[in-house]
């Protein structure tokens, strides 16, 4: 059975959920999206998410043609079509259809468009072994030319990363920002662990403020776990006791060499499994139900 895809406005079956070429999400990468998870009938921190998108459209002066509440149901309901209680959403806002100019004045309304497919995203071993990643050459985009903190269509520089990652044969890349301190992986945060504190970069280095990111720091917090955003160089990566990644894809992933060297014991260590475990704790009791 095909998917039941929400466009703008309507719960159509796959094949008819197309847009336009004249799209400018399509042309110039003009738009916002989420990536959300949904877990035992659940939509984990969806309100966060919803939060984000909106935010992140309103820097853009892109205005989104429903409310708030009412693209909660719509996250709820494209759930319900497809029966899914367990599932990978992509929830996407394009600036909509314009002209072959980039002037969104022209794109009189914004494209909405929701996704909810039951794809199982990494691999088990992976968890187990944890990942090799190197630092690449890409810099982070620069806050003032275009803000990271916007989750934006437009991911040309994490894909020219994730190229650099691929061409080293590795599965993931170090992102830093324009002054060399760690900033972020492709699509994913990044935490060290050292003498039992966890680490992760402010905001203000130029990165996205992960969902899931936030969320682990409130539940590393709730375990006693002393929590400290600050900037840090590959250095202090190379020097921590663990690493992993979060992101709503990968929950937390374990990275366990980077640039060759080899982190910690080079098995994902006790810190990284306790917040693992827990974050699984909190999947399966947070967010609105999808069927009562
Ligand atoms: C660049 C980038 N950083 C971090 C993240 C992790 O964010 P979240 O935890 O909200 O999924 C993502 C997720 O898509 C991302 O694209």
């Amino acid at each position: 059975m095909g998917m039941i895809i929400y466009l703008d406005g309507k719960y159509v079956p796959e094949e008819e959920a197309v847009v336009s070429v004249f799209d400018h999400g399509l042309l110039y990468g003009d738009g916002v999206f989420e990536g959300i998870r949904a877990y035992n009938n659940r939509v984990f921190k969806l309100s966060d998410h919803l939060e984000r998108l909106y935010e992140s459209a309103r820097t853009l002066i892109l205005e989104i043609p429903i409310s708030i509440e009412e693209m909660q149901e719509v996250v709820l309901e494209t759930l319900r079509r497809n029966s899914l209680r367990d599932a990978y959403i992509r929830l996407v806002v394009t600036r909509g259809k314009g002209d072959l100019g980039l002037d969104p004045r022209k794109c009189p309304r914004a494209t909405v468009f929701c996704i909810a497919s039951s794809i199982q995203l990494y691999p088990d071993e992976l968890y187990e072994q944890g990942l090799e990643m190197v630092t690449v050459a890409t810099r982070r985009n620069l806050s003032e030319a275009c803000n990271p903190r916007v989750k934006s269509l437009n991911y040309m520089n994490n894909i020219y990363a994730k190229i650099e990652a691929n061409l080293a044969g590795v599965s993931e890349a170090i992102m830093l920002n324009q002054e060399g301190y760690v900033a972020e992986a492709t699509g994913d945060n990044l935490f060290l662990v050292k003498k039992g504190k966890l680490i992760t970069p402010p905001v203000y280095v130029g990165l996205l403020e992960g969902v899931t990111r936030n969320t682990v720091m409130e539940v590393a917090r709730d375990k006693g776990i002393v929590v400290e955003e600050k900037v840090f160089t590959r250095h202090d990566i190379y020097n921590a006791d663990e690493c992993f990644l979060t992101g709503s894809a990968a929950e937390l992933i374990p990275c366990v060499r980077v640039d060759g060297r080899t982190i910690g014991t080079g098995k994902p260590g006790e810190v990284f499994w306790g917040l693992l475990n827990d974050f699984r704790e909190l999947t399966k009791v947070d967010g609105p139900v999808i069927f009562e």
